[in-house]
């Protein structure tokens, strides 16, 4: 098989394992990016043939967009404040199965969505393990409301990193998430303390939300070229 096609086959193993987890009845969010894509298949697939009645949060325009297309019904949160259960892809994630989110631009739904599910399940190919966060010059994402753009990137300087604001394909200046607010990718090399940077960032006025997510992972699926890996959090 070409690389190409083993990391796809790769992460559908791992989005397959994790809509096994969904049951009849359940309302659950729905994660954003590629991997993601293929648990809507999956999901949609589950839909027609066993007749589940399963609803799904949406975690950004995307995510709808997936749910619309697969034939899942969608609702929100304002009517489902509480779910099952989230499945959603990562960008990085380390032994304690801290992650870094948001390559994709939909972090801040994401974390309230999976903050909102008693269990959060990861979906992904063996390419996003790493020892330590913030490895191969990897950013953590940040959406930051735009008329605090320059402040808080002078405050991400002070904390030692790099920002860099996220510029779009398709449009020229910056990206412009679901929520009408800028990304900033911010460069800090290898992340010793993920929690402790996690605050830190948290407290500037004007951040929305980081991609860090800390002990949010329950279970993850890491789709192999020979199978599929699971992680669960060790409480
Ligand atoms: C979206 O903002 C991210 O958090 C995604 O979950 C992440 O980029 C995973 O995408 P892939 O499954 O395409 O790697």
């Amino acid at each position: 098989m070409r690389p190409e096609n083993l990391v796809e086959e790769a992460k559908r193993k791992a989005a397959r394992e994790a809509v096994r987890q969904i049951e009849d009845g359940q309302v659950i969010g729905l994660g954003s990016g590629s991997t993601v894509a293929y648990a809507a298949e999956e999901l949609g697939g589950r839909i027609k043939t066993e007749k589940i009645r399963v609803k799904v949060v949406p975690t950004s325009y995307q995510a709808l967009m997936l749910a619309i297309n697969n034939g899942i019904p969608v609702t929100s949160l304002d009517e489902n404040p509480r779910l099952s259960l989230a499945i959603d892809g990562v960008d990085q994630i380390d032994c304690h199965l801290n992650m870094i989110k948001g390559m994709g631009g939909a972090l801040t739904r994401e974390k309230i969505v999976a903050s909102a599910s008693e269990r959060l399940l990861i979906v992904a190919d063996w390419r996003k393990r790493v020892k330590t966060l913030g490895e191969n010059n990897h950013p953590v994402p940040i959406e930051v409301l735009p008329f605090a753009l320059k402040p808080v990137t002078l405050k991400i300087m002070e904390l030692g990193g790099k920002p860099i604001i996220r510029e779009g394909g398709g449009k020229v200046g910056p990206v412009v998430t679901d929520n009408g607010n800028f990304i900033i990718d911010a460069y800090f090399g290898l992340i010793s303390d993920p929690e402790s940077l996690e605050r830190k960032l948290k407290s500037i006025p004007g951040v929305i939300e980081t991609g860090l997510f800390i002990d949010m992972a329950e279970t993850v699926y890491i789709g192999e070229a020979d199978g599929v890996k699971v992680l669960r959090r060790k409480n």
